[in-house]
């Protein structure tokens, strides 16, 4: 059987230069199926959003859309801060939904996964991610579930992810992430005539 090739886009939703959720996203990229890449967009220079200025975006916000818009299907990688998600993930989410009727997301398969230094994985995070793709129409992957807990033995010193668990997760929903995505780019149109 012939399977198309697809273009995942990776989000992380830290800016931090040594971020396990970025960490998490590099991993990924071995442990993709074949057919399938995934390259990393870093939020860094999108600027703070302000509705008045939403026509005319900075250059950054312009290429972040287009880089949704190219994508076959986007994985995030949030961290958890007060148990929801960082400010600039949502401010990243946020730009590239407007402006009303111009969003980047509408009808992409998505798939979260996330690490933090707390035993949860950042799965409090990861729900109120998830909350947002009902208004964004991101139709996502439910499981698995990947929460990575205590990244600081997660990952080793130089941050590539050593715990067995979370590889499997994350080769696991990558997997169903493809299978995802090739159905919804093969499902004919339901015709009305
Ligand atoms: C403002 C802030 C709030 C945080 N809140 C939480 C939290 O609610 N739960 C948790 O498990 N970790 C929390 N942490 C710790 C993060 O899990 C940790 O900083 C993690 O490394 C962030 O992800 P990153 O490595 O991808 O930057 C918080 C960190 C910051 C800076």
């Amino acid at each position: 059987m012939v399977t198309t090739s697809l273009k995942f886009l990776g989000i992380p939703g830290s800016l931090r230069r040594h971020s396990y959720n970025r960490s998490a996203l590099v991993a990924a990229q071995g442990l993709l199926p074949s057919g399938v890449g995934l390259e990393i967009f870093d939020l860094d220079g999108i600027p703070l959003f302000n509705q008045d200025t939403e026509s005319t975006p900075f250059a950054r916000l312009t290429e972040f859309k287009a880089r949704i818009r190219e994508a076959d299907a986007i994985v995030f990688a949030t961290p958890e801060y007060n148990y929801s998600i960082p400010g600039v993930l949502k401010n990243a989410i946020d730009c590239a939904s407007r402006p009303y009727g111009d969003s980047a997301w509408a009808g992409k398969p998505v798939a979260v996964i996330g690490a933090s230094a707390g035993m949860f994985g950042a799965g409090r995070a990861q729900y109120h991610l998830r909350q947002t793709f009902v208004a964004l129409n991101l139709l996502q992957v439910n499981q698995p579930e990947v929460m990575i807990g205590n990244a600081d033995t997660a990952f080793d010193a130089q941050g590539r992810l050593i715990d067995e668990t979370s590889r499997s997760l994350i080769r696991q929903v990558l997997e169903n992430l493809a299978e995802w995505t090739r159905k919804l780019k093969s499902e004919p149109r339901a015709s009305h005539d």
